[in-house]
Parts: C-alpha cells; structure tokens; sequence
C-alpha cells in the first residue's frame, strides 16, 4: 500500500472529504474518553511550525513504536509512551471525513517517533513573519521612545530579556500562541500606538509619543514571567495566581529603580502597564487615565482583534459566504467581506 507523502497540519486542514494524510507534530493536547459502547476513543491534538490539527484515534485504531526504525505493536491503555505523549512528536497517519457537515479528522495509525530525530521544538509554530523582520521593527520602535530609549533598551539588555522577547509566545491561547508571537504583538501594538499618537497630535491633543512608544514596548513585559514554550506555550505558576499585569508592574519597578529612572517617567509609564487592560474586570486594578494609557491600551485591543479576525477568516472555506465560527475569544462572528 502506498504511504500517503507526509503533510504539515496547514496542509492537511485543506484537504477535503475521504483523502489520506501523513503528518508529525507536537502534541498538544491528548484526553481519552469512552463512546456509547464503553470503548475507548482519543481526541489528539499536535501542532507543527504551521498551525495545529485536532482528531479522533477510534477504538480500532493501530498504535506504532517506530522509535528504533521498527514497527512495534503498542497497547495504548498500558503504555507509558501513550500516557507520556503531551509535549512530544508523534506521528499520525489518518484520513478526513464528515460529521454533521463539518470535516473530521480520523487518525488510524499513530507512531511513537524518535524524540532526536523528531524534536518537539522544531515543531512548534512560529510567528509567521521572520525574526530578523520583527526585530528591525523593535529597533524603529527604540528609536522613537525619545528620554524613555536609554530606559526601555537597558530592559531589553537585562535579565536576558531581549532573548525571551524573540521566543515567547504572547498567549497560551487566544491571540499570538507561538513563538516569537509576544515579539509581534508587542511590535503591532507599538506602530497602531505611535501612528495613533501623531494623528491625536495632528488633532491637537497633548501626546507625548515617547511614553507612548516606551509604554507600548513595555505593555505585557509581564508576559515573560507568566507564560514559558516548553515546548507549547503554558501559563507559569505566578502567571496563573499574580497574572502578567501585576507581574510587569513588579518587574517594571525593579527594573526602574535600578536604572535611577525618574519619578514622573515612572509613574507614566507604571501607569500604561498596570492600566493596559482598558477595565477592572479584565485585570487592570486601575482605568487608563492619561492619553497616552488610553493610546496604547485601545491599541492593544485592536491588535488582538485584528488577529482573532485574521485567525478566524484563515479557516474558512473558499465557497463560504465569508462569515466564520464564532471565536469565543473575541465573543463575536467574523466577517471577510468580499467584492
Ligand atoms: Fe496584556
Ligand atoms: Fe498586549
């Protein structure tokens, strides 16, 4: 039988009804429940560099060691390597089908695959624009900070917090849950941020665009400490039980009082952080109350979703009428209008 040539999930995502697949990825997530009949069932879910796939190991299902270039039976409600598969390559061979109008993805063959060969990190999607592109629109960003630059680039130079921004992830879920995706938001952020700035400037409000910018780099510095890629994104403990907001401002102040910065750059610049969230009930202790707050907290709104519309129109077939699932995330159906 001819083995069906190995696709990445983006790949297998636009395949339709009844073709054969052949992907490796990360898995994500694995539960496994009983159907109607008491057998057993697993729902997986692996991501790769290009997206994530979920699907279904029915009962009949047929479980592979091919860890040592072999192919060994494996009994999936015993094995240590089924219980252990969370965070690690595993291949999958499969095939669409349809459930109540909607593709489904059958997994019927699952391989344990060679960890070294196979390393999850390679696996584990990334921002799709590349590294070198977003740090470039760092560096324009640093330029316009005006007094704050010397600040926000002796954060970057500490704690190996440069490093961690073009790794980390700016979500476990919900908006930029991949590598380097923190980098890109925050760099989204900053140009929506500054160009908003000029253009209040051009309507004749008092913006200072150099907190806006520095304010706008530093927004989820908190980030760094609730979320780690290991290698899927996941919350730390502190970011489940102190949050990224309350998170930044710590590590914001420190940072600040060792670089001697001023008393009112600090408190305007504490203020964008802890604020950012734009209300009490999404996690900021206190509203934006100055504009260049309510410059960057709107921004960072926008951004996420700008990207939970980016995301959901990704998915939508060519024939749709344009209008996509609902993303509980943003809580709204997405439109991509088209001539
Ligand atoms: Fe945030
Ligand atoms: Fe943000």
């Amino acid at each position: 039988m001819a083995e069906p040539a190995r696709k990445t999930t983006a790949e297998v995502r636009q395949l339709s009804k009844d073709a054969k697949f052949d992907t490796i990825g990360v898995v994500m997530a694995s539960t496994q429940r009983r159907d109607k009949k008491g057998s057993p069932y697993w729902t997986i879910t692996v991501m790769d560099e290009t997206g994530s796939l979920e699907g279904r190991v029915w009962s009949n299902g047929v479980w592979k060691d091919v860890r040592d270039g072999g192919s060994t039976d494996v009994d999936p409600l015993t094995s240590d390597l089924a219980k252990g598969m969370n965070g690690r390559s595993l291949g999958l061979r499969g095939q669409v089908s349809e459930f109540n109008d909607k593709l489904q993805y059958n997994f019927n063959i699952v391989y344990f695959v060679d960890q070294e060969k196979y390393p999850p990190h390679e696996f584990v999607q990334r921002s799709p624009i590349p590294v070198e592109t977003l740090l470039k629109g760092l560096d324009e960003i640093l330029g316009q900070c005006g007094e704050l630059e010397a600040f926000v680039r002796s954060v970057l130079e500490s704690d190996g917090i440069r490093r961690d921004f073009e790794s980390f992830p700016a979500a476990v879920s919900h908006h930029h849950a991949y590598t380097a995706g923190l980098l890109e938001h925050t760099i989204s952020v900053a140009r929506n941020a500054v160009a908003t700035a000029d253009a209040s400037i051009a309507s004749g409000y008092p913006v200072d665009r150099g907190i806006v910018a520095a304010g706008a780099l530093l927004h989820d510095l908190g980030k760094l400490d609730a979320y780690r890629l290991s290698p899927m994104p996941q919350m730390t403990v502190p970011g489940t039980v102190i949050d990224h907001v309350a998170l930044g401002y710590a590590r914001f102040d420190r940072l600040a009082e060792a670089f001697g910065l001023e008393e009112r750059l600090r408190l305007a610049l504490g203020h964008i952080l802890i604020s950012h969230h734009g209300s009490k009930e999404f996690g900021s202790p206190a509203l934006p109350a100055t504009p260049e707050a309510m410059i960057v907290s709107s921004a960072d709104e926008l951004d996420f979703r700008l990207y939970c519309w980016k995301n959901a129109v990704d998915q939508l077939d060519d024939d749709s009428d344009g209008i996509t699932d609902f993303s509980y995330s943003a809580g709204r159906r997405f439109w991509k209008w088209r001539e």
